[in-house]
């Protein structure tokens, strides 16, 4: 669980959306995380401190001059045992309080007391979230380093539309997860070449030879590599889906131009060959569109052979990435073409896979995986392109662990 040994102090301030707190209680615990709530007076009018304590499997805390709470744990202790301390709801009242340093109740004297970080997830209603009370205060809250998440856009439960819903519990979570819990970078400081997409190769001005690919493996390959912290340089062919975030993108058209691409990100320490480059390019594309002739044959096209990109970067060489891998995509004969095309383009590692029809993996969201290496061979279980990439990401990550960086 991503969050155990952790402990977040949660304060619940009044507001409709207190009810979603319950959901991110479960969540947090879900998570492993302990949870130690905090109601306020107004929270407590919307979700009762029995729904809290029996979520957060934890006592609730409410009220600043309790003496038994007071002499269990005092309530600068209570905000300093945390990891970090999350208002969600955040109401515009305990945001203007935060902002102007009051401690007027127990909540709002926490939160001056901690000495730690502080996440806030405000919901109101969306012209108190417009007012330009509420955003000096945000302002200052940001510039002090309080982490805001949300708050989303919609319909409120006042039915005007606009920003002031709570964020989803979900969302939250992973904002405190990603603050209490960063995701390791074992790839920090490498850099990955990725090439993805078809090629389109013209033929005259309109018409061109094209490949069914649609660039979701080659572009979740790039995203696990950025998300090990890698610098990805993606060279994608024309393809129907978005960039993929914190990740460098040429856009190419050619097996051309997505050798010139390749070559100019070099160097690298990584390189993965998931495009599905055109084979052949026709010899002279015509410069004004092909005419049908009423009379005589149909044209013919006079291919040539494109460029083999896997092949040309895996040729050993000082500029040669230490780690290239190459994708196949065979229709019979999986493990034995696969190997033969790992020995004939030099790579050191294929991804190969199944393309016969039958598979639906060609254009599909789905892939089913034999890693080959030079030691041999690993059935990866039929599983979404993205967890290919994450899995292929973790073993290049473990790769490198283990055998150092070679450049
Ligand atoms: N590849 C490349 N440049 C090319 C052709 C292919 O970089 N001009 C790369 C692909 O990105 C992939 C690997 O080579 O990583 C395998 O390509 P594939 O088309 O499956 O294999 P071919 O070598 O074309 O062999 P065959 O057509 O006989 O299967």
């Amino acid at each position: 669980m991503t969050l155990t040994g952790k402990r977040v102090l949660l304060i619940v301030a009044g507001g409709i959306a207190a009810y979603k707190a319950l959901e991110l209680i479960r969540l947090l615990r879900g998570a492993g995380c302990a949870v130690t709530p905090v109601l306020t007076r107004a929270g407590a009018e919307f979700v009762t401190p029995l729904s809290v304590q029996t979520l957060a499997e934890n006592q609730v805390y409410q009220d600043l001059f309790s003496l038994t709470d007071e002499a269990a744990i005092g309530h600068i202790q209570l905000s300093r045992d945390a990891d970090l301390v999350v208002v969600a709801p955040a109401t515009a009242h305990i945001l203007a309080r935060l902002a102007a340093g009051l401690a007027d109740d127990l909540a709002t004297t926490l939160l001056l007391a901690t000495d730690k970080p502080v996440l806030v997830a405000p919901a109101m209603n969306v012209r108190m979230w417009q007012h330009p009370a509420t955003m000096a205060n945000m302002t200052s809250l940001r510039a002090r380093g309080v982490i805001v998440v949300g708050p989303d856009e919609g319909e409120m439960a006042c039915h005007e539309f606009g920003p002031g819903r709570l964020a989803e519990p979900a969302a939250i979570l992973a904002a405190i997860v990603s603050l209490l819990a960063p995701p390791s970078r074992p790839l920090a400081g490498y850099h990955a070449i990725v090439t993805s997409g078809p090629t389109h190769e013209p033929i005259d001005p309109v018409r061109y030879i094209a490949n069914r690919s649609s660039g979701r493996q080659g572009h979740a390959v790039a995203a696990a590599l950025a998300a090990l912290g890698a610098r990805v340089t993606l060279v994608s062919g024309p393809v129907a889906i978005a960039d993929p975030e914190n990740v460098a993108v040429r856009h190419v058209e050619t097996a051309a131009e997505m050798r010139a691409a390749v070559l100019a990100a070099l160097p690298a320490e990584i390189a993965v060959c998931a495009a599905a480059v055109a084979d052949w390019r026709v010899a002279r594309a015509a410069s004004e569109k092909v005419k049908k002739k009423p009379a005589g044959p149909p044209p013919s096209l006079d291919l040539v052979a494109n460029p083999d990109i896997l092949a040309e970067i895996s040729t050993p060489s000082p500029r040669r990435p230490p780690l290239v891998i190459g994708f196949a995509a065979e229709t019979e004969h999986l493990a034995a073409h696969a190997s033969a095309k790992r020995q004939r383009k030099g790579c050191d590692w294929i991804v190969a896979n199944d393309v016969s029809a039958e598979t639906g993996i060609m254009g599909g969201a789905e892939n089913a995986v034999l890693l080959i290496t030079a030691t041999g061979g690993e059935t990866w279980p039929r599983m979404s392109k993205r967890e290919v990439a994450n899995k292929l990401a973790a073993r290049i990550a473990e790769h490198f662990a283990a055998t150092g960086r070679k450049i």
